[in-house]
């Protein structure tokens, strides 16, 4: 599908691996030049640059803690001066460190809102202002289903998916008349590395959970983006698409 992204410049916060991996890829392949930023520029990381160079598009990666608020600011900046600004942004960076609400210690619950909610807003707000000025952008914020509808044993990351649409619905409306859009991809489980690590009856709870009887790949959530950051998606803005095969109905 051709849309539109052709020589538009994309930064993918957690694109190293699974989600923000295919979503780096499949920028990419729409023709974006794509900046990842990541924790470490490790082999998982080189393999997803070398795929993205092979699609003819610039590639570049930070290595970079999203829950650096100063350091947001300098690498959004860096890759707009690199890049001849920036059209896209996608915060997909994420962890879970789940317990029961009785036993999450404050630790617990501060690293996974930091990381999750607290680096989501460092990266819009830096990128927002740019956008602002340039008089348009694309932010699609990567959440949960879980953020939605509560999950057992995830207060810490259900609170922070929960605020990432809520900061999500309020930048939408505070950037909006400046041609910026501001959307949220809601995943169901996905197969990959987070998912990779729960029981296999945990998995197979949530398959039996969707209504198509089957897990998304992390393709499936990447489309969804690729369309909310296109032209064609010009109207749509402070929205969550559930990419989660009805799990969560
Ligand atoms: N896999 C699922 O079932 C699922 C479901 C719903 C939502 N999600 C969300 O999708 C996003 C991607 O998840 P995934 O399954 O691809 O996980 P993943 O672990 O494969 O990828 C997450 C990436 O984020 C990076 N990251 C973690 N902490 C970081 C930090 N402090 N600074 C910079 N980068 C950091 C990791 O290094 C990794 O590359 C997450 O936000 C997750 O909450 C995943």
């Amino acid at each position: 599908m051709d849309l539109g992204l052709k020589g538009r410049t994309a930064l993918v916060t957690g694109g190293a691996s699974g989600i923000g991996a295919a979503i780096a890829v499949e920028l990419a392949r729409e023709g974006c030049n794509v900046a990842i930023v990541d924790l470490k520029r490790d082999d998982k990381a080189e393999a997803v640059l070398a795929e993205l160079a092979a699609q003819g598009v610039r590639a570049s990666f930070c290595e970079a803690d999203v829950r650096d608020f100063a350091l947001a600011e300098r690498v959004v900046q860096s890759v707009a001066e690199a890049d001849g600004g920036l059209h896209v942004l996608v915060c997909c960076a994420g962890i879970t460190d789940d317990g029961l609400s009785w036993k999450l210690t404050e630790a617990q619950w501060d690293r996974v809102l930091d990381v999750n909610l607290k680096g989501c807003f460092a990266y819009c707000r830096a990128a927002g202002a740019l956008m602002k000025d340039a008089r348009g952008g694309r932010i699609v914020n990567i959440a949960s289903i879980n953020g939605l509808r509560g999950k057992f044993g995830q207060a810490n990351y259900a609170a922070s998916k929960g605020g990432m649409v809520a900061l999500s619905k309020t930048l939408a409306r505070e950037l909006g008349k400046f041609g910026v859009t501001v959307n949220v991809v809601a995943p169901g489980m996905v197969r990959t590395d987070m998912a990779g690590v729960l029981p296999p009856e945990v998995i197979e709870k949530a398959v039996d959970e969707t209504v198509l009887g089957r897990l998304a790949e992390p393709r499936d959530c990447a489309i969804v983006v690729a369309f909310l950051c296109s032209d064609a998606a010009r109207h749509v803005t402070g929205q969550v698409v559930q990419v989660d095969g009805g799990q969560y109905l």
